[in-house]
C-alpha cells in the first residue's frame, strides 16, 4: 500500500514508517517540521515539508503519491500548553484535520487511520477502560481528539472515508537498533525525563502525587512500545477495505505501571540512581489509567510484543546512549 504518513518526522509517526517499510509497505511523510526531526526519517523515504492544512498542496501530493492511506499523527500534544492556548490545539488539531479530510476527499482517498488518546475517556469510572465506556475528556488536547472522532464516524455514515481510530495509552521506548527515538520540546513523557534526571541532564524528577488511592501512592499509567503501536496501525488495513467504517482500538498493554515503578525500572535498565523528589498531585491527573485491549487483540490479531516494562525503558535507553541530543537537528 502507499501510505500518506502525516506527522512521520515526529515520534510515533517516524517509528510507524519504519515498521511500514518493514512489512513491504510504501511510506510517504508529510511533516512541516514543527516539532518533528528530518533526522528521524530515512533518506529513501519520500519526504515534503509541509503543512497538512495546505489542501492544495496535500491534494495535489495525495494524487501524484497514488496515497491508498492516510495515517494522520501530527498533532500538538502537550495538554497543560492545550489548557492555556486552546485556540492553537483546536486550530492544528480539529482545523487543520477537516482541511486533510478536504484533501482526501479532493483526491479520491477513502481510508483513513487515526492516532487518539485515552485522554478521550477523561477520569474513568471503571478499570480497565473499555472502548465502549463513555468518553468525557478533561482538557482542550482530548476534546480536539475526540471532536476528530465524531468528525471521523460522520465521514463514515456518508460514505466519504473509512477510518480506524487507535486510542494510545503511554507511547513509550524506541526502535531495537536505537537509530529512532522519543525527542519532544519540551518533553513531558515520565520514561525520558526520569533517563534524563538518571544521567544528570536535568535535576531531580518530580513525582507529582504520591497519595492516589493505588498501591505505591503514586499514579498508575500504561507503558505501551511505540514498534507495538505501529503494528497495530498496519494490522487494521483489512479492516478498512469495507465502506462506512468507523473502528476505534484502544492501543495499551493492560498492564498498570505506577511512577516509582517506572523510577524503579529505570534505574535497574541503566545502573544509575533517578534523583527525584514528591510534588504535589497535578490537577486533572487520574490516578489510574490503563487499558483493556480485548478488542485490539481478537479483532486485529495484535498482540503487544513488549509486555515488560524493563524492555521497553532498555530500548528507549539505547536510544539516549547512542543520541544523547536526541536528533540535534539545526533548529535545536
Ligand atoms: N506520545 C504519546 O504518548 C501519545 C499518546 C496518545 C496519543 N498520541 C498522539 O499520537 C500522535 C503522535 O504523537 P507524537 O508523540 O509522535 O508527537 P510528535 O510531536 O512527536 O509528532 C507530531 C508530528 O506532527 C507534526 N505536525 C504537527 N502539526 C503539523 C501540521 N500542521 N502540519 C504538518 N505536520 C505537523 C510535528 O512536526 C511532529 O513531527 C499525536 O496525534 C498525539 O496526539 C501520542
Amino acid at each position: 500500500m502507499n501510505v500518506l504518513v502525516v506527522g512521520g518526522a515526529g515520534y510515533i509517526g517516524s517509528h510507524c514508517v519504519r515498521q511500514l517499510q518493514a512489512a513491504g509497505h510504501h511510506p510517504v511523510v508529510l511533516d512541516n517540521l514543527v516539532y518533528g526531526h528530518r533526522a528521524a526519517v530515512a533518506d529513501d523515504v519520500t519526504f515534503y515539508q509541509e503543512d497538512l492544512g495546505n489542501r492544495p498542496a496535500v491534494t495535489k501530493i495525495l494524487t501524484e503519491e497514488k496515497i491508498d492511506i492516510v495515517m494522520h499523527f501530527a498533532a500538538f500534544i502537550n495538554v497543560g500548553e492545550s489548557v492555556h492556548a486552546p485556540l492553537k490545539y483546536y486550530a492544528n488539531n480539529v482545523g487543520n484535520t477537516i482541511q486533510l479530510f478536504l484533501a482526501m476527499t479532493d483526491a479520491g482517498v477513502n481510508k483513513f487511520v487515526f492516532s487518539s488518546t485515552c485522554a478521550t475517556y477523561g477520569v474513568p469510572d471503571t478499570l480497565p477502560l473499555v472502548e465502549d465506556l463513555p468518553q468525557s475528556p478533561i482538557n482542550p488536547y482530548g476534546s480536539t481528539k475526540l471532536h476528530v472522532e465524531h468528525i471521523l464516524q460522520d465521514l463514515a455514515r456518508s460514505g466519504a472515508i473509512s477510518s480506524a481510530v487507535f486510542r494510545y495509552f503511554n507511547a513509550s521506548g524506541a526502535a531495537d537498533d536505537g537509530s529512532i527515538g522519543e525527542d519532544h520540546t519540551p518533553e513531558t513523557h515520565l520514561i525520558p525525563l526520569a533517563i534524563d534526571a538518571a544521567t544528570g541532564k536535568r535535576g531531580a524528577l518530580k513525582i507529582f502525587g504520591v497519595n492516589y488511592p493505588t498501591p505505591d501512592g503514586t499514579c498508575l499509567r500504561d507503558y505501551i512500545h511505540v514498534d507495538d503501536i505501529s503494528r497495530a496501525h498496519i494490522a487494521v488495513f483489512d479492516q478498512l477495505e469495507e465502506p462506512n467504517k468507523f473502528i476505534h482500538y484502544n492501543l495499551g498493554t493492560g498492564k498498570p505501571t505506577s511512577v516509582r515503578e517506572i523510577l524503579d525500572a529505570v534505574e535497574k535498565v541503566t545502573g544509575l540512581p533517578v534523583p527525584a523528589e514528591e510534588a504535589p498531585r497535578r490537577a486533572g491527573d487520574p490516578p489510574s489509567l490503563y487499558a483493556d485491549n480485548t478488542k485490539a487483540r481478537t479483532e486485529l490479531g495484535w498482540e503487544p510484543q513488549h509486555m515488560d516494562i524493563e524492555s521497553t525503558i532498555a530500548t528507549a535507553w539505547k536510544w539516549h546512549q547512542s543520541h544523547p541530543d536526541g536528533f540535534a537537528d539545526p533548529k535545536d
